[in-house]
């Protein structure tokens, strides 16, 4: 039987981009016929060794040229953008998969369903890029993506609560605004797209909440409090709000976390 941290070794450490896509759909073929052990096995190689392709080159956010929506080159940046997200999020699907061993079975299986959708929605905006006139690799991206990986890389709680439910969840706020924008632009090919991620944003997000709660529990943690101090100790400046509350709570938030973040804000 082919075994999923075998998948996950291939996904993570090969810069192959569309040899990444087929091997994680493959996988999650796999695990829907039963045919996928997620028996731990192998050993895990550090984070350091991650392999991303040459190209897109990797900028410092404040080095990344400014992007204004409303003209082509700026509609171009933006998906490239999102694309370098989504492809960022397969490796972080396949990265908390492959680095925390001895979980449930449904965590894995949960997570792979997660790095299929990850892939997909990467499919999606590069096809529409292509139709903009570029391609992923083209711009510069985002350098700083990876990092809450590699912060992360010996702590799950950490892990879920820096990556589904604060990088992740963030998405939640700001997708809603990005999607009028692309309506107003007349861009309906990129507003079904961005419907469709969202959705399955927030069931991303709300996995990463339940498993947090369940692991934090499983260690006689108080979850709440514990989803505090890794905040705390991860990030030291100012959350960035507003907080879509509504989606954030099907999303897997209490109430009371929400309104911690929004203390914060105005700190
Ligand atoms: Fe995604
Ligand atoms: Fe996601």
């Amino acid at each position: 039987m082919q075994q999923i941290f075998d998948f996950a070794e291939r996904c993570l450490f090969d810069s192959g981009i569309e040899r990444k896509r087929a091997l994680t759909h493959q996988a999650r073929q796999l695990l829907g016929d039963n045919s996928l052990s997620l028996q731990a096995c192998g050993e895990v190689l550090p984070i350091s060794n991650t392999i991303f392709p040459s190209k897109p080159q990797l900028l410092m956010p404040r080095d990344m040229p400014k992007r204004r929506l409303d003209t082509p080159e700026g509609k171009a940046a933006f998906f490239h953008a999102l694309a370098h997200i989504e492809f960022v999020a397969i490796y972080l699907a396949w990265d908390i998969i492959y680095r925390f061993r001895g979980l449930p079975d449904d965590f894995y299986r949960d997570w792979l369903m997660i790095a299929d959708e990850e892939a997909l929605h990467f499919a999606m905006i590069r096809e529409h890029l292509l139709t903009l006139g570029a391609d992923y690799g083209d711009l510069p991206a985002h350098r700083g993506l990876w990092s809450h990986a590699e912060d992360t890389a010996d702590d799950i709680l950490a892990r879920l609560a820096v990556v589904p439910r604060c990088m992740e969840a963030r998405g939640l706020d700001v997708t809603p605004a990005m999607i009028d924008k692309l309506k107003a632009m007349g861009d309906d090919a990129g507003v079904a797209i961005l419907t469709r991620i969202y959705q399955d944003e927030i069931g991303h997000v709300e996995r990463g909440s339940y498993w947090f709660n369940t692991l934090a529990r499983q260690r006689g943690l108080e979850p709440e409090a514990c989803y505090r101090e890794l905040i705390l100790s991860y990030y030291k400046g100012k959350p960035k709000g507003p907080f879509n509350r509504e989606v954030r709570i099907i999303a897997g938030f209490s109430n009371n976390e929400i309104d911690w973040l929004e203390e914060r804000l105005h700190e």
